[in-house]
């Protein structure tokens, strides 16, 4: 995938608040193709779906797909931030006994739960291979992200 200039945070909003008004439920693949063009250390983005209490893996981008398609609520990084509706930052997954490996070279984690009406509908999960990737910049700014994308989860 092409990289392209680090996009300002703030900007990245702008444009994402944009592609949703614009495209609805169908902007969210563009959105998680964008989050990873945008910001380079954003290996692989993926969006879960809550869906009779399991996780079910939406739109994606990165190298490669992830055998965890469908996570039960409650296991993995992924799990945990849908439980309790609150983000997780693992700054290096090697130390997490919770972790569900998917790629060898991810070195730390960021999962953002997608709250509609105070209910988790579905989560943001983005890999880096860089340890210790996601600052609190980054939960701020994807819990943003969140928040706009999540009236068009479904
Ligand atoms: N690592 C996640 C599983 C999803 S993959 O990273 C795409 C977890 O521990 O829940």
């Amino acid at each position: 995938m092409t990289k392209h200039r680090e996009v300002k945070r703030s900007e990245a909003i702008d444009r994402v608040h944009e592609l949703v008004k614009e495209g609805g439920c169908g902007a969210i693949q563009e959105v998680v193709g964008s989050l990873a063009r945008w910001f380079p250390q954003y290996s692989w983005v993926g969006i879960y779906v809550v869906h009779e209490g399991m996780l079910v893996l939406g739109p994606w981008t990165g190298a490669q797909a992830t055998e965890h398609t469908r996570i039960p609520i409650g296991q993995g990084i992924c799990g945990a931030a849908a439980r309790s509706g609150k983000t997780e930052i693992v700054e290096d997954v090697r130390k997490d006994p919770r972790y569900l490996s998917c790629f060898v070279s991810t070195r730390s984690e960021i999962v953002v739960p997608i709250l509609l009406d105070g209910v988790v509908v579905g989560e943001i999960d983005i890999d880096s291979e860089m340890l210790d990737a996601f600052t609190e910049e980054d939960r701020l700014f994807l819990e943003k992200i969140a928040e706009l994308v999540a009236p068009f989860i479904v």
